[in-house]
C-alpha cells in the first residue's frame, strides 16, 4: 500500500492506494473516527452487488451499524433531489455529527454524496472510496464537492449546468483500491487515462514516459502497475491542492486543455465523455500553446500521437462549427464572460494561465481537433 498525505485547512488527510484495502475500511475508520458509531454507505448502483458488499462486512466487522444508500450514476442524479433523498435517509438512521458517510463509486456519486454529507448537521466525516480511475486520480482529491443545476430556461443551450452548487470540504480518508478498476469498463478507463496524462503534463515529463512505457500493462488492467499510475497521478493533483486548496492560483492548472474540453462537451454531451473531450482539448491545448509562443517545440512532442497510442480521441468526432465551440468556451464558468482564459503549457511540466487568448491562438487550437 502507498500512502499519499493532503494538506488542508480543515484537516490533513491521507489517501491510501493498494489492492487490499476494501477489507479494512471499518478498522481504518475505527482508528481515524473512533466515535462513529453508524456508517451510511452510499454507493453506486453498479457495484452495489459486488465490491460494496466487502466494504459491509469491514464495517460490520468494526461494530458500526450499516445504512446502505444506492444511487444510479448519472449527470440527472447528481442533483438538490437525490442529496435531499439522502438527507432523509441519514435522519431517518438517526445519523448523529461523530458518525460516517462512506461516498463509493465514480466521480458523480462522490461528488453528490459528498456533498451531502458537508452539508447535513454542517458537516459529517466523509471516507471517499473512488471506483473509477477518473475518481481516483481527480474527483476524489481536493475537497471539492458539488451537485448541478438545471439551466435557467433563457440559456443557450438546455443542458445542466454543471458543479454549479457545492462546497470544499477535506474528506476524513480517500481508499482507492485498485482492484476495483477491474469491472471498469474500457471506454471508462481511458477517460480516467487522459486526466493522467493531464496530470504528467502538468507534472514532468518522467511519468509520461513511464504511462508510454506501461501502457500494455496498463491497458491489460495489471494490478501492480494500476497501483502505480494511481499513486504518481494522484500524487500531481494532491501537491497541487494541498498548495492551493481554494484555487487562488496554481489549482487552476487542473483545468489544462479543459476550457476546449468542456466547449466540445457542451456540444455533443450524447457523443462524447468528458476524458475524450479532455484528450481532444489537450491536443487543441498543445496547438494553441504553440501559436501563442509559449511552446514552440509543441509538435515536435507529437502529444496527438501520445495520446493515440493510449487508444485516445485526438480529433472531433463529427463536424462541428469552430464559431459554436468559441461561443461555448466564452461562455466556461471558469473564464471572465465574453473572455477566454486558458491554461497553455511553456513546456511538459510549465503550465501557466493566458489571461485573454486571442482569436489566433483559439483558432490554432480548434483548427489542430477538426474544428
Ligand atoms: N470533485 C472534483 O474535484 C471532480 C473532479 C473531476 C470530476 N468530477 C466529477 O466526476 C464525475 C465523473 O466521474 P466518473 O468519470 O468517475 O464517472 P461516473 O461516476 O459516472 O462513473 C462512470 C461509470 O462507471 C460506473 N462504475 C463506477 N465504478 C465502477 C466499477 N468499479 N466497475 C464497474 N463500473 C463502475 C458508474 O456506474 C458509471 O456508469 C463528473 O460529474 C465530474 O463533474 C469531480
Ligand atoms: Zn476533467
Amino acid at each position: 500500500m502507498q500512502v499519499i498525505s493532503v494538506q488542508s485547512a480543515q484537516c490533513n488527510y491521507d489517501i491510501h492506494v493498494g489492492d487490499a484495502l476494501l477489507q479494512s475500511v471499518g478498522k481504518v475508520i475505527a482508528q481515524k473516527i473512533p466515535k462513529a458509531r453508524v456508517a451510511v454507505l452510499v454507493v453506486d448502483q453498479s457495484i452495489a452487488q459486488t465490491w460494496a458488499q466487502e466494504v459491509v462486512a469491514s464495517l460490520q466487522d468494526a461494530g458500526l451499524s450499516v445504512v446502505q444508500h444506492i444511487v444510479k450514476a448519472s449527470e440527472e442524479n447528481k442533483s438538490m433531489a437525490e442529496v435531499e433523498k439522502l438527507w432523509r435517509c441519514l435522519l431517518a438512521a438517526r445519523v448523529q455529527r461523530s458518525d460516517v458517510l462512506c461516498a463509493m463509486g465514480g466521480g458523480i456519486v462522490g461528488d453528490m454524496a459528498a456533498f451531502a454529507a458537508s452539508t447535513y448537521m454542517r458537516g459529517i466525516a466523509t471516507v471517499m472510496i473512488p471506483t473509477t480511475l477518473l475518481a481516483m486520480v481527480d474527483a476524489a482529491i481536493g475537497g471539492k464537492t458539488a451537485v448541478n443545476l438545471p439551466m435557467p430556461s433563457d440559456a443557450p443551450n438546455t443542458n445542466l449546468a454543471k458543479n454549479m452548487a457545492g462546497t470544499i470540504c477535506a474528506p476524513a480518508w480517500v481508499a482507492s483500491d485498485v482492484r476495483t478498476l477491474s469491472t471498469l469498463p474500457a471506454r471508462e478507463f481511458r477517460c480516467g487515462l487522459a486526466e493522467c496524462v493531464k496530470h504528467a503534463l502538468i507534472a514532468d515529463a518522467s511519468m509520461l514516459a513511464w504511462i508510454e512505457t506501461h501502457s500494455e500493462g496498463l491497458r491489460a488492467m495489471d494490478p501492480a502497475r494500476l497501483g502505480e499510475l494511481v499513486y504518481r497521478s494522484a500524487s500531481v493533483k494532491a501537491a497541487i491542492v494541498s498548495r492551493d486548496e481554494h484555487e487562488q492560483g496554481e489549482r487552476a492548472h487542473l483545468n489544462l486543455g479543459h476550457t476546449f474540453a468542456h466547449a466540445i462537451e457542451s456540444l455533443l454531451h450524447d457523443q462524447v465523455h468528458h476524458g475524450e473531450a479532455v484528450s481532444i482539448g489537450l491536443v487543441a491545448m498543445a496547438a494553441a500553446s504553440q501559436a501563442a509562443g509559449w511552446w514552440p517545440e509543441a509538435d515536435k512532442f507529437q502529444l496527438p500521437k501520445r495520446l493515440a497510442d493510449l487508444g485516445l480521441p485526438v480529433k472531433l468526432p463529427c463536424a462541428v462549427d469552430a464559431g459554436q465551440l468559441k461561443s461555448a468556451m466564452k461562455l466556461d464558468k471558469k473564464g471572465q464572460s465574453g473572455v477566454v482564459r486558458l491554461v497553455l503549457l511553456k513546456g511538459v511540466g510549465h503550465p501557466g494561465v493566458l489571461d485573454a487568448a486571442s482569436e489566433q491562438v483559439i483558432n490554432a487550437g480548434l483548427d489542430a481537433i477538426g474544428a
